[in-house]
């Protein structure tokens, strides 16, 4: 059996930099937590949570004197404005990249623009995004979406940063038609693009590819299905528990990549099975 494994598969810089800033805030005084799970891994959750930094869903549980992390997807600005007012303590662990899209948001805005976001509506970077526009703004996630908006005079484009790139460029054909001024920023991120396009690689290269990461991950389930398109034979496995319910044949060829949020260990644990795997 051969195993690729790709280079840009786990964690990304962003999930990287909140991490360690999550692990430096340990020597604070008075309770650490996360607001909501720092990366959507619960095996990296609930060992942060060994260490004593607890994740919490509501601000409501947050008193003064505690200390709250920002997660790499940011939070909306009310929810910036609700923790100060209470006097807690905040660990910007915001990702670089995510900033960029709320200053993009927020600069069109300030320009006059109707700002159309490419992006999930429910996803919390997204409601980040919407918090900084102080304008009209509209939310598409395909195509038909844009299709249907109505014209604008002028139209500010941004994206959610684990966007597809492709995407991104056909929907604003789409708006060149929908407005007489149209300002496009581009804050795709290119961890997402780069993994993307290295998994779409190997995917056409092996007979079985495994996506690793935890099901509740956008980015991990679009690089499942980026895959499943060019290879029949994709799984998607949060643990190695999952791999017994696979057959491996000896003169397979397998190749491997994984999420944004899938820590190294779980890639070798993954790794270390195959290595051990009685082939079929
Ligand atoms: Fe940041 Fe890109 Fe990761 S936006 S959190 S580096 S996927």
């Amino acid at each position: 059996i051969k195993v690729i494994v790709a280079k840009n598969a786990g964690f990304c810089f962003g999930v990287e930099r909140a991490i360690s800033i999550a692990k430096e805030s340990l020597g604070e005084n008075g309770k650490v937590y996360t607001y909501g799970p720092i990366i959507h891994n619960p095996h990296v959750v609930n060992q942060l949570e060994k260490s004593g930094i607890s994740v919490v869903n509501d601000l409501d549980n947050l008193k003064k004197g505690d200390t709250v992390i920002i997660r790499s997807h940011g939070i909306t600005k009310y929810m910036y404005e609700e923790i100060e007012s209470k006097e807690i303590k905040i660990i910007d662990a915001t990702c670089p990249f995510v900033k960029k899209a709320y200053n993009a948001a927020r600069e069109l805005s300030h320009e006059g623009y109707s700002v159309v976001i490419f992006g999930d509506k429910f996803h919390p970077e997204v409601e980040g995004i919407i918090s900084y526009i102080e304008g009209d703004y509209h939310i598409v996630s395909d195509i038909n979406e844009a299709l249907s908006l109505n014209c604008y005079n002028k139209i500010g484009y941004l994206a959610q940063t684990t966007q597809d790139r492709k995407l991104f460029q056909d929907i604003f054909e789409v708006l060149k038609n929908k407005c007489s001024k149209i300002k496009k920023v581009d804050t795709i991120c290119n961890a997402t693009f780069q993994r993307q396009n290295e998994a779409k690689d190997i995917a056409g290269k092996v007979d079985l590819m495994l996506i690793i990461g935890g099901r509740n991950s956008a980015n991990t389930k679009r690089l499942y299905q980026i895959c499943c398109k060019i290879c029949e034979k994709t799984y998607f496995v949060e643990s190695v528990e999952e791999l017994k319910n696979i057959k491996f044949k000896k003169d397979y060829k397998v190749g491997i990549s994984a999420g944004a949020s899938t820590p190294n260990y779980l890639i070798n644990e993954v790794l270390d099975y195959l290595n051990e795997v009685e082939y079929v």
